[in-house]
């Protein structure tokens, strides 16, 4: 990566350069660097060398001990990791060959005067150290010593540069960057808010943003046009490796564009992030719709850097009188799929199929049948039950000799996420993922609407604000709440970027009549009470001529995790939440004064007892 923050002379009283600046172009010079010791070593050999890093690299420094004065050796001597020193001196070409790890391993600096700026404690570990790192805890209460890691300097620039080309690539293409609210009123993305109570409004609450959502859709109908933002969303929903309670977004909107305008647009920016962080050319994405990415990879967001593609074989199960395939086309849109393993017959184990068996249960699938392909046809696992259509499947999968067949039988839902979601397993198992390769593509035409069979009722796939597809509006405007085929039937103008497997961005074209949005909330069970009470500053708004607008959000945090390659979300973030949602360093939430309290109106009612599991 060619570092747009490192171009900037960063010259200042207290140095002439910083310590991964130095070239054998600057042999003779009289220099003065500032930073923090990154080891000593005192080899016997009347030198004393130390390397002074900041930000920007490494510089060995030599303290002659034949030349030095006494004061300088007292100096050199008393010095500890990570103490902050300046140095000055004069730069030579390295004694003993260049050091080809280090940018500036072709000189050195032979000190003339040390001076300590302060002094550190015994770190709890050592930046330095890049051959083991301490566990996570230890690295988050002590961010600004893991922050001093090459590594993490690393993750910080990337997110520098990513946010730089957000910004840069945005202006360019007329985007207007505008601050929305924090302290806001509740907006619907699906998750939980974080509420603020407040003290100028007795038993008043703001929620916190879960996005920008309303106010960018506001910002159209106020004339903005195009709209840009990077900012902090917050959902209190459970943590998983790629998701925080406090993560940002780039946000963006655009007025009289279809979704093809967006999307376009979108790519354009993708494709510039990768190739300016990267050097990497992204190709021209495909666009895959929401039923064809669940039908074969039986997710939303398919990894398609790998094959084992779901293969539907609902018809051949009819056929035959297993119980298991049978009991399952039996149910409501209840199908039968087979995922081929090449070569699974030699390289999945029984410990990982009888594995798999468990995996699936966490998503509500009973098993995984597996059969092996042989010489004349299936054999072992459920071979004998399937022997009748066993032909049309071995043609079907395109299977051979030596591939392992598994099944999913199930209602559609339950069968294709665990099958998606096993096939990813396997994928890992087998060591099928290229890391490096890249798989774009968008995710279009998903349903409005998803029914929840626990609360029976319907929710917004993306969010209540999502336009039906253009095509589909009559169908739309004419739909019963209670015809639940229709409903799951009517696909939005909503779109989902994925990368790998990943989303890193959603959006859609919006609602923009005030007669849609109030048949969406009719039909999400939201009554026009309610509807008034949550969201009339926006139903207000859609009556003084809207724009027809949409828009995407990016997961910058996301996004910079596939650019610096690391599938943690903590690495990407300065000041992460851990898994409970704690920040360990500022140890916070913590509680708060009684009298604090009183000034909200909030009473403190106490925490349960935990229960005994
Ligand atoms: P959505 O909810 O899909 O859309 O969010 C957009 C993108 O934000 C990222 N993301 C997250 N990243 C880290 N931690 C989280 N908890 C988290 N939740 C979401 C994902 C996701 O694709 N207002 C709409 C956008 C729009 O319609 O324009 C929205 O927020 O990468």
């Amino acid at each position: 990566m060619s570092a747009i923050v490192d171009k900037a002379s960063r010259a200042t009283s207290m140095r002439t350069h910083t310590c991964g600046q130095l070239r054998p172009g600057d042999v003779g010079a009289t220099v003065m660097l500032s930073g923090w010791v990154n080891s000593y070593r005192d080899h016997g050999t009347g030198l004393v060398f130390i390397d002074l890093r900041d930000r920007d690299g490494l510089t060995q420094v030599v303290f002659d001990l034949e030349d030095a004065s006494q004061d300088l050796l007292d100096a050199a001597d008393k010095l500890r990791s990570e103490d902050v020193v300046r140095v000055e001196g004069t730069v030579r070409v390295r004694d003993g060959g260049p050091n080809k790890k280090l940018e500036t391993g072709e000189i050195e600096v032979v000190a003339q005067t040390i001076t300590v700026l302060a002094k550190s404690d015994t770190p709890p570990f050592q930046p330095s150290d890049t051959s083991s790192l301490p566990n996570e805890e230890m690295r988050l209460k002590y961010r600004y010593l893991d922050l001093r890691r090459d590594e993490m300097q690393r993750m910080l620039k990337t997110r520098h540069r990513v946010t730089k080309v957000a910004r840069d690539y945005f202006d360019e293409h007329g985007f207007l960057e505008v601050e929305t609210p924090i302290l806001c009123k509740s907006t619907p993305e699906g998750a939980r808010d974080f509420l603020v109570p407040s003290r100028l409004s007795p038993g008043g609450w703001y929620a916190l943003p879960q996005s920008p959502q309303l106010f960018k859709q506001i910002l159209m109908v106020a004339g903005a046009d195009r709209y840009m933002q990077i900012t902090k969303c917050f959902r209190d929903e459970d943590l998983r490796a790629d998701r925080q309670p406090e993560f940002s977004q780039i946000d963006l909107e655009m007025s009289f564009v279809s979704r093809e305008d967006v999307m376009t647009m979108m790519e354009g920016f993708v494709r510039r992030l990768w190739k300016d962080v990267l050097g990497y050319d992204v190709p021209e994405m495909q666009r895959m719709s929401y039923s064809e990415a669940l039908d074969r990879f039986g997710i939303d967001r398919p990894d398609l850097r790998f094959g084992l593609e779901l293969v539907d074989i609902s018809d051949l199960a009819a056929k035959t009188d297993f119980k298991v395939f049978t009991g399952a086309l039996e149910k409501r849109k209840g199908c039968v799929k087979a995922i081929r393993v090449p070569g699974g017959a030699s390289k999945l184990t029984r410990k990982l199929t009888d594995g798999y068996t468990e995996f699936v249960k966490q998503f509500g699938a009973g098993g995984v049948p597996v059969a092996k392909v042989g010489a004349d046809g299936l054999e072992t696992g459920i071979a004998r039950f399937v022997e009748s259509i066993a032909p049309e499947l071995i043609e079907r999968l395109g299977a051979e000799e030596g591939d392992t067949i598994l099944f999913g039988a199930d209602s559609y839902a339950t069968c294709t996420r665990a099958l998606g979601e096993l096939r990813i397993k396997v994928a890992k198992d087998l060591d099928l993922i290229d890391p490096n390769k890249w798989a774009f593509l968008w995710v279009q035409d998903f349903p409005m609407f998803e029914y929840d069979e626990e609360s029976k009722r319907f929710y917004s796939m993306h969010h209540p604000f999502t336009g039906p597809s253009a095509d589909q509006l009559e169908k739309f405007l004419g739909a019963d709440p209670s015809d639940r085929d229709t409903l799951e039937g009517i696909v939005s103008d909503g779109y989902d970027i994925v990368v790998n497997g990943s989303e890193i961005g959603g959006g859609s074209i919006r609602i923009h009549r005030q007669d849609v949005q109030k048949k969406v909330f009719q039909l999400l069970g939201i009554s026009e009470e309610e509807a008034e009470a949550k969201f009339s500053f926006l139903l207000d708004a859609l009556r003084f001529g809207a724009p027809p607008h949409g828009g995407v959000a990016f997961g910058l945090d996301r996004v910079v995790m596939h650019l610096a390659g690391t599938d943690n979300i903590r690495d990407v973030i300065a000041f992460p939440k851990t898994q409970t949602g704690s920040d360990v360093m500022c140890e916070a939430p913590n509680e708060v004064d009684a009298e604090q309290l009183a000034e909200l109106f909030v009473a403190n009612v106490g925490v349960p007892e935990p229960t005994a599991s």
